[in-house]
């Protein structure tokens, strides 16, 4: 079957068919859809049948595995290979990770470029992913505004103290080798399709250098306001068999947590290793 490409919206999203991930895939195919990641951000990849490595597989098209902070949780008998799940309870609370908009693993000096999930369980209706696209947010931003986030630089760490949310807790051996916190430009360019996007992480950012803690806190909620409004996003409806690779260069995201939880949701999940942000 012939490799097919369609948007998934005007801005964000593009859904390939025609393609099996556990054949080799045609070296022109590859290069499509390297291409098509870069410029729609989100790549859609429907009707896959992984095992867990040959999902690992599928990630290594399009980069090096970079691996998670918490080297605790992962696919049984496959450390390599992590999971999100809402299965987890923590001082009776249920933890949904990725709640709340982010990018992921912004902690660290070079965050991962990419994130990619794959559905094994799904609830009977509800947990779309929901994604935003920050190229779009930055450029429709008012001129001043620009000019006052020019060259503002946000530490970020693994949870920060003014986080929205709780994040499962992680082993001393996992937090023991975490990086030094990030420190990135609230504004990057992307290395691949030269445009700028915000880069905001409400979970992880601590300061803003420079700036007071009250007046930092009231930089990010503004832009946060501004980047998580509905005409930038692509919200994804997952079925059975999706296979879904983000760029954290272009995108933030969230996950739903707004199905009946005697449902399991249960997804593998890996990043790629990506640039120091500038
Ligand atoms: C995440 O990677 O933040 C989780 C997204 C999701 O489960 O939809």
């Amino acid at each position: 079957m012939a490799l097919t490409i369609t948007p998934l919206t005007a801005h964000t999203g593009i859904e390939a068919t025609g393609l099996d991930f556990a054949q080799p895939i045609d070296p022109a195919d590859q290069t499509v859809l390297r291409r098509a990641f870069v410029e729609h951000h989100v790549l859609v990849v429907r009707d896959q049948h992984f095992a867990p490595d040959q999902f690992t597989a599928a990630a290594q098209l399009f980069g090096e595995i970079q691996p998670h902070d918490k080297k605790e949780r992962h696919v049984p008998g496959h450390p390599g290979v992590d999971y999100v799940s809402n299965d987890q309870i923590e001082n009776g609370r249920r933890i949904i990770p990725g709640e709340t908009f982010h990018t992921d693993h912004s902690n660290h000096p070079s965050p991962p470029k990419a994130t990619m999930l794959f559905a094994v369980e799904l609830p009977s209706r509800g947990g779309d992913t929901q994604y935003v696209n920050m190229h779009d947010a930055y450029d429709d931003l008012p001129a001043d505004t620009k000019q006052r986030i020019d060259g503002l630089k946000a530490v970020h760490v693994y949870q920060s103290k003014y986080s929205p949310r709780p994040l499962s807790q992680i082993s001393d051996d996992s937090r023991r080798k975490l990086p030094p916190p990030g420190i990135h430009p609230l504004v990057r360019t992307h290395p691949e399709n030269g445009r700028k996007a915000l880069f905001l992480n409400p979970v992880r950012m601590e300061s803003i250098i420079g700036m007071e803690d009250n007046a930092a806190l009231a930089l990010i909620e503004e832009l946060m306001r501004h980047a998580t409004q509905k005409k930038y996003e692509y919200r994804h409806k997952w079925r059975h068999g999706d296979w879904v690779l983000w760029d954290n260069r272009s995108v933030m995201h969230q996950a739903n947590p707004d199905y009946d939880m005697k449902e399991r949701r249960y997804l593998y999940r890996l990043m790629l290793k990506g640039e120091t942000p500038v």
